[in-house]
């Protein structure tokens, strides 16, 4: 496999970043992963828009406009021969002085790896997904833009490590007011009787890409659907759980610690239904597994 390493195609084994960079020493970064359909990228001018935005927060210098940055992704595709695949663009401050002063810092180091599609494991895509509920809380908006996806994902690699510990497949964390805020890399969504709630944005949550476009499908499907500051209380009247991210989609989860959950539940499912079809109409046919399920 291939990768571009800062305008240039490299063997994946022989693309090199100096010690000094400031995404190694720092976790000084933003990242964006994004998935393609046969040869199609689902939804790319959303997710370039949020990567200058992660910029943005960051003070980081764009190396480049999103058209060259879609180019670039396209380009990456048709040098591996891939029409499936998720991509993922990683841009550091670049390299610098020791410390933390981003004086005299870059040129930003800008790269783009490509990766075979890979969906749950099936029995997740069948039964669901097991959440803990972990106690590392959310960073907060004080003290981290979090609508900037930076290249620092400690606070969702030590959610999901406590999680593994407890045998879960995804960590719930909530926000420092103890109010649920998303999971270690997906957003979460609740069915109760009185229609689909998600966090809101407020709470501090990561903007997911396929979170809108499940608060869009349902409101097209109306389905009552609320962005809310949610009590983890709400777990004990939820009837279905489903989280989501632009790798997996829409995830059905059955359970949340001890608390089951129909998986996947009607609503969920008709969700995914949604979503699938979008995907489908915007970009390309959804990956399949070599078993020829796809979930
Ligand atoms: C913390 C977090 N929340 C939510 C998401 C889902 O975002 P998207 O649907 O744009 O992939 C991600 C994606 O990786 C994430 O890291």
């Amino acid at each position: 496999m291939q990768v571009l390493l800062d305008g240039a195609f490299v063997a994946e084994d022989a693309a090199r970043v100096s010690l000094f960079d400031r995404g190694f020493l720092y976790g000084d970064g933003a990242f964006e992963t994004l998935a393609a359909y046969g040869g199609r990228i689902f939804r790319a001018a959303q997710h370039l828009q949020r990567l200058e935005a992660s910029l943005r927060a960051l003070r980081i210098e764009p190396p480049r406009t999103c058209d060259d940055i879609e180019a670039d992704l396209n380009a990456l595709l048709e040098r591996n021969g891939m029409r499936d695949a998720i991509l993922r663009i990683s841009i550091s401050r670049g390299p610098g002085p020791r410390g933390a002063s981003i004086q005299r810092t870059g040129p930003p180091t800008y790269a783009i790896a490509c990766y075979p599609p890979k969906l749950p494991a099936e029995p997740l895509r069948r039964h669901g997904a097991k959440l803990a509920l972990v106690s590392v809380r959310k960073t907060p908006a004080q003290s981290l833009p979090v609508q900037a996806k930076s290249a620092n994902y400690l606070n969702s690699i030590l959610a999901l490590a406590q999680a593994a510990d407890q045998g879960a497949d995804e960590a719930l964390l909530l926000d420092m007011r103890g109010m649920i805020a998303e999971c270690a890399y997906s957003n979460v969504f609740f069915v109760t009787r009185n229609g689909l709630v998600t966090p809101a944005l407020e709470t501090g949550i990561f903007p997911g890409i396929t979170r809108a476009a499940i608060l869009d499908l349902a409101r097209a499907q109306a389905i009552v659907a609320t962005e809310a500051l949610i009590d983890p209380s709400l777990l004990q009247h939820a009837d279905e759980v489903f989280i989501t991210n632009t790798v997996s989609g829409v995830l059905p989860v059955r359970a949340v610690d001890a608390l089951s959950f129909v998986a996947p539940g009607p609503v969920t499912s008709r969700l995914a239904r949604g979503y699938w079809e979008l995907v489908e109409r915007e970009a390309g046919p959804r990956w399949r597994d070599a078993q020829g399920g796809g979930g």
